[in-house]
């Protein structure tokens, strides 16, 4: 009888009725019918009501509420969508026994696993957020929850990496800003994200490892065939080749420059193959290289079918001015210097000018000239990172709104995400390739002025040291007060993260790709604010509190009227 504790006299219980019996932390739901005793959890899975008041008809107890079914005899759930926990009763002296031992952790957690990807298919949210809670109960950590929602992630995202994959890494790293059940709350918000972008999705075929010493002669003429693959978009066999690339052994480090030498031959996709690139290796940091050929080969397609920006014309005038420069001429060494040096404030502000306010070709001419005068490349992303920040701030908030025009919020946030992603690569990478990266950030955070509002006033800062207002005035919507506490906050700088990261975490937006780009943007900021201090901070405020166009249909059907009447976009026709 270990484990048994005495609950009630069995002439207690109603017959044909239900009876509440508590103990410690448990509230236990006691039955009596013409078959026995039984007892379950209390709260019923679906909206949490009390299962004690259901009816019972035979062996199955009906929740009162909205008519799930349960059969006592083993928690299975036979209408609705989860089963409850019962426990062994014995009955003794006409007392009620009940066996509150829990099963052992290694007993119960892969049915637990098995039940959050079941619930991960269905796009239940409440029922992952509970078996998240439920793992972490019996001592899962956190990484092997998102090392669930990864394979499922990445084993059906159609088209490789993706927002969603991307989010579930930033919200393992937002989970340490919390303490005790909270922090779930990140993971069970990316988790939520993945499963609604892959609904329904089955996995997506890949090609089989390739072998590396049989088709390319050795591990590095391997290696230096993956770009070239890429840039030829012969995606099935640069994956092969990568899966090979892998069995084979190559490192860690061979492998993620060979990514970066892909990412930066071209400005990919807006710049999330390099913000996928940083999100991936950095996830395997935490959830282990083993799981290498779950989460790098989706990387291959979401590279090799990226709209290459460098081709598109309004990118020509920048590109002929960053082709005419020999980026694999030896660096200064001063180019690879240490972050710890300072850049003369001088020439920071006036390369930050240039690429705030001058033209396309002064922004590569401005960066050129300061990596050969020997400038740290850190010390110039550093500037970059400003200027992403400012444009945040500066961002038409208006325009995110009007459905007649094309400039969203996403338009601007992605300059601050890719920075991010960019002195990573620099940290891991430092050479002409990254290099290449830097100059695409240039690009990006000056090209993005025409999405500035036109005579903004600066917001004040307003002093004060409660981490909470922030968070409250995102909550409310109000960006200038948001931007206005974080700009005059003076107290602990982990409060004010913490702050943003709830707020990020929280359900700042309804669209999954609101949800991704709040994540994403906010993690960001937080990194850079390290080298950027309160900036990037407050734009990250700016952006989560500011109303956003969320729903697309409105604009979608503009478009489709455009559609039918054949006006492409840009056409300054009537
Ligand atoms: S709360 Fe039980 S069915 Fe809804």
């Amino acid at each position: 009888m270990t484990g048994f504790v005495r609950a009630t006299s069995t002439a207690d219980i109603p017959d044909g009725r239900g009876k509440l019996w508590r103990h410690g932390d448990k509230r236990i739901a006691l039955f009596r019918t013409q078959a026995g005793v039984y007892a379950a959890d209390n709260r019923c899975p679906h909206e949490g009501y009390g299962l004690k008041d259901g009816d019972i008809r035979g062996d199955v107890l009906t929740c009162a509420w909205h008519n799930w079914k349960f059969r006592l005899t083993d928690g299975t759930c036979v209408f609705g969508g989860e089963n409850i926990r019962t426990y062994p009763v014995s009955i003794r002296d006409g007392w009620v026994y009940v066996d509150l031992t829990d099963p052992a952790p290694e007993e119960i957690s892969p049915q637990l696993f098995a039940s959050l990807l079941e619930a991960m298919g269905d796009v239940d949210t409440g029922r992952l957020a509970r078996d998240t809670m439920r793992l972490r109960a019996i001592g899962t950590p956190l990484t092997e929850v998102v090392r669930a929602g990864v394979t499922y992630g990445a084993t059906r995202a159609e088209y490789g990496w993706n927002h969603s994959l991307a989010t579930l890494a930033d919200c393992l790293t937002m989970a340490s800003a919390f303490e005790g059940p909270l922090s779930t709350l990140p993971v069970i918000q990316g988790l939520a994200t993945v499963s609604r972008t892959e609904v329904r999705r089955p996995a997506r075929p890949r090609p089989d490892p390739a072998d590396v010493a049989a088709e390319y002669g050795s591990a590095a003429d391997g290696l230096a065939a993956f770009p070239a693959l890429i840039d030829a978009e012969r995606g099935d066999e640069a994956e092969a080749l990568l899966r090979g690339l892998l069995v084979a052994g190559v490192s860690r480090e061979q492998i993620r420059r060979a990514f970066l030498t892909a990412i930066t031959d071209h400005f990919l996709g807006y710049g999330h193959p390099m913000i996928y690139c940083q999100k991936a290796f950095d996830l395997l940091d935490r959830i282990g290289w083993s799981e290498a050929d779950t989460v790098l080969p989706p990387l291959v397609p979401a590279i090799t079918w990226s709209t290459r920006y460098d081709r598109l014309p309004y990118m020509r005038r920048f590109v002929q001015a960053w082709q005419e420069a020999d980026l694999a001429e030896p660096m200064p060494a001063a180019a690879t210097a240490g972050p710890d040096a300072q850049f003369p404030a001088a020439a920071s502000q006036g390369l930050r000018r240039v690429l705030l306010d001058g033209m396309p070709q002064d922004a590569v001419a401005g960066v050129l000239s300061a990596v050969r005068g020997g400038v740290p490349v850190p010390w110039i992303i550093d500037v970059i990172s400003s200027v992403a920040a400012a444009r945040l701030g500066r961002f038409d908030i208006d325009s995110d709104t009007d459905d007649t025009k094309d400039a969203g919020w996403l338009d601007v946030t992605h300059t601050l995400t890719y920075v991010n992603a960019l002195r990573w690569a620099w940290s891991a990478n430092p050479g002409p390739a990254v290099l290449r990266g830097v100059l695409h950030a240039a690009w990006f955070v000056q090209w993005t002025a025409k999405f500035d509002a036109e005579g903004a006033a600066p917001v004040t800062p307003r002093r004060g040291s409660d981490a909470g207002a922030v968070l409250q005035a995102i909550r409310k919507r109000d960006p200038d007060q948001a931007v206005a506490l974080v700009k005059g906050y003076d107290g602990a700088a982990a409060k004010l993260q913490t702050a943003l990261t709830q707020a990020a975490a929280e359900d700042n937006s309804t669209a999954s790709i609101m949800v991704a780009h709040a994540v994403k943007t906010t993690t960001a900021a937080i990194a850079e604010s390290r080298a950027g201090g309160r900036a990037p901070l407050a734009a990250a405020a700016r952006f989560l509190a500011a109303p956003k166009r969320e729903r697309f249909v409105y604009q979608a059907t503009l478009d489709a009227i455009d559609f039918i009447q054949g006006r492409a976009k840009g056409d300054t026709q009537t």
